[in-house]
């Protein structure tokens, strides 16, 4: 087993490189599965949750060719297998983009229901609307989607309203409709940079997909994707992250490779919180030298406040003057990290969605869990922050979104390394 051994206090200097959008990633490169031909994808972050895809993507017949270390060549012409493998389906959320991808190419889809972070219930209702929308009969049992289009042949277009925001949802029926016959309406939609990224990506390989980053997404069915080369985007969410780690270390720091825009709805609230950030065409400074002040966040789908950030900003205000107000209004239970804070001194009362923090002079470093992707990225920004040494276990959380997070904190003068821990040390968990 391995662990993080982080000795905090040493403030952050010099420049951090962000790699490519995990979301975006994991949703291109199902998209892959609905092109004939070789699609080049660029700029692919190499962290875990990629590398599950991709070997889904190998048990399904694709051709995967590494070209260089952020450079990927998929090639689906011969798809000779569309039932999706249980075993690496479930470790994954991304799985469920290929009910969309096998259903728009084939008519036919049968994959088991995803995995990935605990959040509080992750329907997909939606993404089932859309597909019966577009004339698919869908059903969930045994722990499977089986979506198929009753007597053969493709999707049609269709009309859908979704009841909320979904990421997902909106992506999955975008993949359907690509190659469905007729034009499809998504309303409601989602306006993530990983939305735009997809509906690119899918128009660069011969796609008519219009309204992208609105809330009206139109998606007029081709018959066929051809072959291409395509770079995925900065990570919004590494950004955001790292930019929370200077504030929470101090120091400053220049983060390159990102799309500024996309961090608006970040650097606004570090700004409120008395962090320098100067936008560069396509990198961030940050800079952070006197106290942090108190701030209220409430999490919005996109461009409010990414709830993907909600842990690593509830680790800054940890140590902000007085007390900030946190609503999380995505998911139904974002908070399970809070109990890892409080060991390390933090205090936060959570009441439902909201929880209060106020502030403390310091954290102080300890034992603590890495309950899921974000929350871990919070865990080691409150260890950069904490004095003394704070030790974060399951970190094969952090590693499915963060690609090299070590190596980019330690050469920007963190104290934090890969502790490997002998598996006979490793208690039972009980209760
Ligand atoms: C995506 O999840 C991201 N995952 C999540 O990031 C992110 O937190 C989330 O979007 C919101 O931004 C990936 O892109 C792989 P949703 P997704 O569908 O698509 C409800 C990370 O840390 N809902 O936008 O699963 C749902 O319960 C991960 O990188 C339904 O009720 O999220 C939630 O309350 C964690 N029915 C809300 O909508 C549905 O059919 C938003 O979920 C679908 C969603």
């Amino acid at each position: 087993m391995t662990k993080y051994q982080i000795r905090g206090g040493n403030q952050l200097h010099g420049t951090i490189e962000i790699s490519g959008a995990k979301n975006a990633a994991v949703a291109i490169i199902p998209a892959a599965l609905m092109v004939d031909g070789v699609c080049r994808i660029e700029n692919v972050p190499q962290i875990s949750d990629v590398t599950l895809i991709l070997k889904i993507l190998r048990e399904l017949g694709a051709n995967v060719q590494t070209v260089n270390r952020t450079t990927i060549d998929i090639d689906c012409s011969h798809i000779r297998n569309r039932q999706v493998p249980y075993e690496l389906a479930r470790k994954i959320r991304a799985s469920y983009y290929l009910v969309g991808a096998l259903l728009g190419r084939f008519g036919w889809a049968e994959v088991p229901l995803p995995g990935g972070c605990y959040l509080g219930g992750r329907p997909i209702d939606q993404h089932i609307k859309g597909f019966v929308a577009m004339g698919a009969e869908v059903d969930v049992r045994n722990g499977l989607i089986y979506a198929q289009v009753p007597g053969g042949g493709r999707p049609a277009g269709g009309q859908v309203y979704l009841d909320m925001v979904s990421v997902g949802a909106t992506i999955n029926i975008m993949l359907c409709a690509a190659l469905a016959n007729g034009m499809t309406v998504i309303e409601n939609a989602a306006k993530e940079p990983h939305i735009v990224d997809l509906a690119n990506f899918l128009n660069s390989m011969g796609a008519d997909i219009m309204g992208a980053g609105t809330d009206v997404i139109k998606i007029r069915g081709v018959s066929r994707l051809r072959g291409g080369s395509y770079s995925v985007i900065p990570d919004q969410i590494e950004a955001g992250t790292y930019m929370a780690a200077v504030a929470a270390a101090g120091g400053e720091v220049l983060i390159k490779n990102v799309i500024p825009k996309h961090l608006d709805c970040i650097t606004a609230k570090l700004v409120e919180m008395g962090v320098d950030v100067e936008e560069l065409d396509d990198a961030v400074f940050v800079r952070r030298s006197g106290p942090l002040h108190r701030v209220n966040v409430k999490t919005m789908p996109y461009p409010g406040f990414p709830t993907d950030m909600q842990p690593q900003i509830a680790a800054v205000l940890c140590t902000a003057q007085g007390t900030s107000v946190l609503t999380e209004s995505v998911w139904e239970n974002r908070y399970r990290y809070v109990e890892e804070f409080r060991r390390m001194g933090a205090r936060i009362q959570v009441d439902g969605k909201v929880a209060v923090i106020e502030g403390v002079d310091r954290l102080t470093g300890a034992p603590v869990q890495a309950c899921d992707l974000r929350a871990g990225a919070a865990m080691v920004i409150a260890g950069l922050s904490a004095q003394g040494v704070t030790e974060i276990s399951s970190i094969e959380h952090i590693e499915r979104g963060y690609e090299t997070l070590v190596e980019k904190l330690a050469g920007a003068g963190a104290d934090i390394r890969v502790l490997s821990v002998p598996d006979k040390e490793v208690q039972p968990q009980v209760g």
